[in-house]
Parts: structure tokens; C-alpha cells; sequence
């Protein structure tokens, strides 16, 4: 039997950064599914396929292979046998994945890969149906979220300290945009599983919501 830990919240609520430390501290392996959902966003978007095009989407499916590896211990993706780690935390990327996984296609896709993952290793999964959709069993679910503003706001401090400039409020409607979409799709929305710990972070610092979720995982894990 594995142990599972699922994490779901939306964009920048500070989920992956949370899912490596817990990963880490516990030993098991942290499994980011945003990133697969950006590398078939980049597969569409490198045929040109636009992210409307439901029929082409799902044809397109049949041809693409994801597979994760480990270099490290940090993650990384393959596309039809190709690195594309290095290309998937653009805003492009995020929006075009947010956009194409409404499609049953692609989640199917994903969502076996996933299930797959989690049945043979210890993981810490993270994305927006884990604890709903992906893994209904995990012994612990964390719903992470923050406000909009506090989620803008550390994005916007991000791209600042990598030298780039942008809009926060640009940022904070971009976010605005993703969660509706992410929250109002059909198939898996992100919404808190009922058995999930909501944890608010707006007022949180990292090492506080590690500890918090690690202390959780001591009481689940036995
Ligand atoms: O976590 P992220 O920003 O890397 O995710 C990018 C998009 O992928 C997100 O906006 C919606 C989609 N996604 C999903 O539908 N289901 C998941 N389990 C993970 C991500």
C-alpha cells in the first residue's frame, strides 16, 4: 500500500512550492500536475492547434506520450519522448493548459498517468482534482488557498526579483480569470473535497503551512 497526499488549491496559492518541502521532509515523491497539463498545452500550441478546437484536441491526444522522470529528486516532463521542463512555467503555458484541460480527452490522458503514479510510490500530488477526482482515497487532503490579491501580489514579487517588470493588477485579473475557469469547467472542477483541511495562506508564511501540513501527515501517516 502507498501513501498519498493530495493538494489541491488555485494558481499561486503557493501549492508546489508547499508539495516539494512536505515531499521532501516525508521522503516521498512529489508529483506536480499542472506541469502535465502544460506540457500538452505546449503540444497543441506547437502544432498550432488553437485551444478552442475541441476536435482537433482530441485527435490530437491519441499521439501524445507524457512520461515524468526524476532528476534529483525535481521533476521532470517529456513530451512524446522531448525535456520540455524548461519550457513550461511561462503565463503562456499556464493559460493555454488551464484552457485545453476542460477537454474529457486530455484529463483521461492525464488523470490514468496519475493514478498509475500514486498506486506504486508514496507521493504528494498537487493540482486542482486530486483530492476529488484523482486520488478520492489519499489518507490526507489539503484544500490551499489565499486571497486573489495575495496570490497577485506574490507573482508579481516573483517576476520582480527575476528582474522583470509587470502590472499587478494585470497579474490579479489574469488569476481572476484562471480560477473561474478552473472552478466553473464541466468535467473535475477545482473545488475542496469534503474530507480535504482547508488552509487559508494569505497570512501564512511557507515554513508556518509546512509545518501545519506536515504535522497532518504525521497524525494520517501512521
Ligand atoms: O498548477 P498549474 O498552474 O501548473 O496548472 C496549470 C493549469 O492546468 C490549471 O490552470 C488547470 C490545469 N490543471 C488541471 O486542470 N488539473 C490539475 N490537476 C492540474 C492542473
Amino acid at each position: 500500500m502507498s501513501y498519498n497526499l493530495a493538494i489541491d488549491g488555485p494558481a499561486g496559492a503557493g501549492k508546489s512550492t508547499i508539495a516539494k518541502k512536505v515531499a521532501k521532509k516525508l521522503s516521498f515523491i512529489y508529483v506536480d500536475t499542472g506541469a502535465m497539463y502544460r506540457a500538452m498545452g505546449i503540444f497543441f500550441c506547437d502544432l498550432n492547434i488553437g485551444s478552442d478546437e475541441e476536435e482537433k484536441i482530441s485527435e490530437a491526444c491519441s499521439k501524445v506520450e507524457i512520461q515524468i522522470a526524476y532528476e534529483n529528486g525535481e521533476q521532470q516532463v517529456f513530451l512524446n519522448g522531448v525535456n520540455v521542463t524548461g519550457r513550461l512555467r511561462t503565463e503562456e503555458a499556464g493559460n493555454m493548459a488551464s484552457s485545453i484541460s476542460i477537454y474529457p480527452e486530455v484529463r483521461k490522458k492525464l488523470v490514468e498517468l496519475q493514478k498509475n503514479m500514486a498506486a506504486s510510490d508514496n507521493v504528494v500530488m498537487d493540482g486542482r482534482d486530486i483530492g476529488t477526482a484523482v486520488l478520492p482515497s489519499a489518507q490526507l487532503k489539503i484544500y490551499l488557498t489565499a486571497s486573489t490579491h495575495v496570490r497577485a501580489l506574490r507573482r508579481w514579487n516573483e517576476l520582480n526579483a527575476k528582474g522583470i517588470e509587470s502590472n499587478l493588477d494585470a497579474i490579479e485579473a489574469d488569476i481572476a480569470d484562471r480560477d473561474y475557469r478552473d472552478m466553473h469547467r464541466e468535467i473535475s472542477p477545482l473545488c475542496q473535497a469534503e474530507d480535504a483541511v482547508f488552509l487559508d495562506t494569505s497570512d501564512m508564511t511557507i515554513d508556518q503551512v509546512t509545518d501545519k501540513i506536515l504535522e497532518l501527515a504525521a497524525e494520517r501517516f501512521h
